[in-house]
């Protein structure tokens, strides 16, 4: 064996050992956070913060969030709230309008959010909990975003897309701000 064909075989097992180091660490992460979204893969175990990821930006509920939770069942984007949260006869919708039939949310949780005092008020398991001020990592909506409430399903139930992770730092943005707004928006 010449002194290339040692050197070379030393440095194929030392890589071979960093390889397998690697793969029993990524064994170990893995098993660490062993529980994925099937739709998305994000980790569902995620570390929460309640820090705002941008102080200088303030995040509204009239102009931020209310307008992903108004999102139809049909939007390309995935659907919002709407159809099972809101009381459409309170909007000026009727009461065969197809957009909010199901109502499930406000039948099966109690949760109206058809308002903010109604969302602040929150449902069955979330009373007073939706949204606590200063507290994302406390509010229900964020865990039934991420698909860790100990109860039901991921929210938007029964949808072909979740919110991504820019929409959901959204609304955990509003809610470390202090989750503001008229009780009436
Ligand atoms: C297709 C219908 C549907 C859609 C769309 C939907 N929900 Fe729900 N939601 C439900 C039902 C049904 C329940 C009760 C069962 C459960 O918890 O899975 C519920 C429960 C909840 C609860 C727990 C309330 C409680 O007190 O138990 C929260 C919070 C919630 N939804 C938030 C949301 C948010 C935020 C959205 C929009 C991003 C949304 N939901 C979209 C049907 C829906």
């Amino acid at each position: 064996m010449t002194a290339r064909m040692l050197f070379l075989l030393t440095v194929r097992s030392a890589k071979a050992v960093a390889a397998l180091a690697a793969i029993v660490a990524s064994a170990s992460v893995l098993d660490a956070c062993s529980v994925f979204d099937a739709q998305t893969g994000d980790a569902l175990n995620f570390a929460c913060s309640n820090d705002d990821s941008d102080p200088a930006r303030e995040v509204t509920f009239k102009g931020d969030i209310r307008p992903i939770m108004n999102r139809l069942k049909t939007d390309p984007n995935g659907p919002g709230c709407r159809s099972c949260h809101y009381d459409s006869l309170a909007i000026g919708g009727d009461a065969d309008d197809a957009a909010y039939e199901s109502k499930k949310g406000i039948l099966q949780a109690g949760l109206d959010m058809t308002t903010l005092g109604g969302l602040r008020r929150g449902g069955k398991t979330s009373l007073g909990v939706t949204a606590v001020p200063g507290k994302p990592c406390d509010s229900a909506i964020i865990k039934k975003l991420r698909g860790i409430y100990p109860t039901g399903s991921r929210m938007p139930r029964e949808s072909p897309r979740f919110l991504n992770d820019t929409e959901i730092q959204l609304f955990s943005d509003w809610i470390a701000e202090g989750a503001k707004g008229e009780d009436s928006e």
